[in-house]
């Protein structure tokens, strides 16, 4: 997640913007950069890697005087991690920042270009500062310009422009992504969250979607669709760290709420109309390739074994899954005609680096699905498709799970369009259920408060299965997964059919099944599995659209049109069950014992 910081007035300018930048770490970030206007001198400094280094670029600059400034993170979504496309992003005279996704970026750079326009970047942030240069070049109105601008942008967005052309004013507008102004007596701020301005500004107002402006000296005017509207200051928080959390208990709390967020942006420019779109892959990029191993670690290991029924099912192309510890001495047989993709969060994680350069060593085609571009893994492979999730600090793995599981839903219908096996009724079928999947991962207050409630019958006991069947299986296994790592009780994922085969031995009333019931995925053969376990007095969680008499808890999900979205909201259901186990048990649910957060050695 991009952060952005600006700031008007007398103060010296640099220092704010770098205090705040450095309060906005905790989003995660690539490079960084900042610009300044005072009177008629222009200065900007970009920089790739940690803040330090933006500080010791700019350490002999100072400013001083009446003046207008912007600020900038950048977590990379278009293009690599470089100085080029690090923000600001410069016009001919103006700068810009920006946070979120523009979803017309394609179109409007090819209108520029048409007009002569040459960019420097790979980003679609620089659409905007040329639109606006253009727009401004017919309308010599520098605020209808911007507002011009902000008119043609489709998207998420949260952005600031400043410009020569108007040196005393910094232009704004949101939409999707977070942006709050700050007041402290005729100064103001921007920032994407309260914490690079507590202790700086003194009252804050929070933009809503769809609203824009300008501020200058002692003077903030705000717009929407209706025209200038009034709006109401309010007290700004004093705690930085509750900030960062925006509010929830836990950074886990956060990232189970956000993903309807990003699973918003993972999706953004590649689910169109009619078809999938990788602007990562080349068009022959699955060109003699037969067959998929996926390797991975953990959380990453679950959403890829999930994906590889989607591979087969929409794809027809054969994947096998791997966990990259046992893949590493396996000794595994390895052909030019298999695409070899890793999957992780941070990718850094030992074992599935090194099991990527034993595929790299064997000549095999690497794609590699992570979520923070510029690591180890992304840099050693062929391509990578980011998941966009924003930083991830919760070590227990919620959002970079949901969004990695999206990106391979994409790619296995992206197979069966470029393979041709599927057809027309079922990409539109998928299309349809892909757009409704922000919305399944959305949190209900309701059923937090019911889980919250529930947790406490689940506190004690000899253990946990958690069962399902088909791409229920792998989230069966995640499930169980984030509730050992945050609880420490233990659990287990087991394909329901399994139980017969052993496990049911187990079965007794202290024994707790979590069973994931969908309606739209073999719900009659899970129905009787689990018939068998609550037969032997198995203590059974329930969770499905369809009411089950026999379960001693049960949670009636929504959505039970398309397994993939059962998927998901099933997947909220978990993540929370965990966390208000562990929560009740009080546990340190950001820092479990025992766990980092990237795994860096074997
Ligand atoms: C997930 O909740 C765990 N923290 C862990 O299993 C993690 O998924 C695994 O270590 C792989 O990490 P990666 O996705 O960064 O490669």
């Amino acid at each position: 997640m991009c952060g952005i910081v600006g700031y008007l007035g007398k103060n010296e300018k640099k220092e704010i913007l770098l205090d705040g930048l450095q309060e906005l770490e905790y989003r995660g970030y690539d490079s960084a950069g900042i610009a300044v206007i005072e009177g008629d001198k222009l200065n900007q400094f970009k920089a790739i890697g940690k803040l330090e280094n933006l500080r010791e670029k700019t350490k002999s600059f100072y400013t001083e005087g009446f003046g207008i400034s912007i600020g900038h993170t950048r977590w990379a979504t278009h293009g690599k991690p470089t100085e080029l496309n690090a923000h600001p992003h410069l016009g001919a005279y103006s700068y810009v920042v920006h946070n979120g996704i523009i979803e017309n970026y394609q179109e409007l750079k090819e209108e520029l270009q048409n007009d002569g326009v040459t960019f420097l970047s790979q980003t679609d942030t620089e659409t905007i500062v040329h639109l606006f240069e253009k727009n401004h070049k017919t309308n010599t109105n520098v605020f209808s310009a911007f507002e011009k601008t902000i008119a043609r942008l489709e998207g998420a967005y949260a952005t600031l422009l400043i410009t020569e052309a108007d040196p005393d004013t910094i232009y704004f507008a949101k939409n999707g992504s977070p942006m709050l102004i700050g007041f402290n007596g005729n100064d103001v701020y921007f920032a994407s969250s309260d914490t690079p301005i507590i202790g700086k500004a003194t009252e804050v107002y929070y933009l809503e979607d769809g609203e824009y402006g300008y501020a200058k000296e002692g003077e903030v005017k705000i717009f929407d669709a209706n025209g200038e509207k009034t709006f109401n200051k309010q007290t700004l928080a004093t705690d930085k760290v509750a900030a960062q959390k925006d509010g929830y208990r836990f950074f886990m709390e956060k990232e189970i709420y956000e993903q309807s967020q990003v699973m918003g942006d993972t999706i953004i420019g590649r689910v169109l109309d009619d078809r999938i779109y990788f602007e990562e892959l080349d068009k022959d990029f699955f060109e003699g390739i037969y067959a998929i191993t996926i390797c991975a670690c953990g959380t990453s290991y679950n959403s890829a074994l999930a994906s590889s029924y989607l591979f087969e099912r929409l794809g027809q192309m054969r994947c096998e899954v791997e966990i990259a510890s046992e893949f590493r001495y396996k000794e595994p047989f390895l052909t030019q005609k298999t695409l070899f993709i890793t999957i992780s969060q941070s990718g850094e994680t030992a074992d599935t680096l090194e099991a990527l350069k034993m595929a790299k060593a064997a000549g095999m085609k690497t794609l590699s699905i992570c979520n923070v571009d510029n690591s180890s893994i992304v840099r050693e492979s062929d391509t990578a498709i980011l998941t966009r999730a924003g930083v991830e600090k919760g070590v227990a793995s919620t959002k970079a799970f949901a969004t990695q599981s999206m990106v391979l839903w994409m790619l296995a219908l992206y197979v069966g369009q470029i393979k041709n096996t599927v057809s027309k009724d079922i990409v539109k079928r998928e299309i349809n259920a892909m757009l409704h999947a922000p919305k399944a991962v959305q949190v209900d207050d309701k059923l937090h408060e019911r889980i919250h409630r529930l947790s406490k019958r689940y506190l004690h006991g000899h253990g946990f299965f958690f069962i399902g069947r088909d791409v229920f299986y792998p989230l069966a296994l995640e499930g169980a997964l984030k509730l050992k790592e945050i609880s420490y009780l233990h659990a287990e994922g087991y394909p329901a059919g399994e139980m017969k085969h052993g496990p049911i031995a187990l079965a007794d009333s202290e024994l707790f099944t979590i069973a994931l019931m969908p309606k739209s995925m073999h719900y009659d053969k899970i129905k009787s599995n689990v018939e068998e376990l609550s037969a032997r007095d198995a203590t059974i969680l329930a969770i499905s659209p369809k009411p089950f008499e026999l379960a001693d808890d049960f949670i009636q999900t929504k959505y039970d049109s398309h397994p993939m979205l059962e998927f998901f909201e099933m997947m909220v259901v978990t993540q929370l069950l965990a966390l208000e186990v562990s929560v009740r048990l009080g546990n340190d649910v950001d820092m479990p014992r025992n766990l980092a957060k990237s795994v860096t050695v074997e």
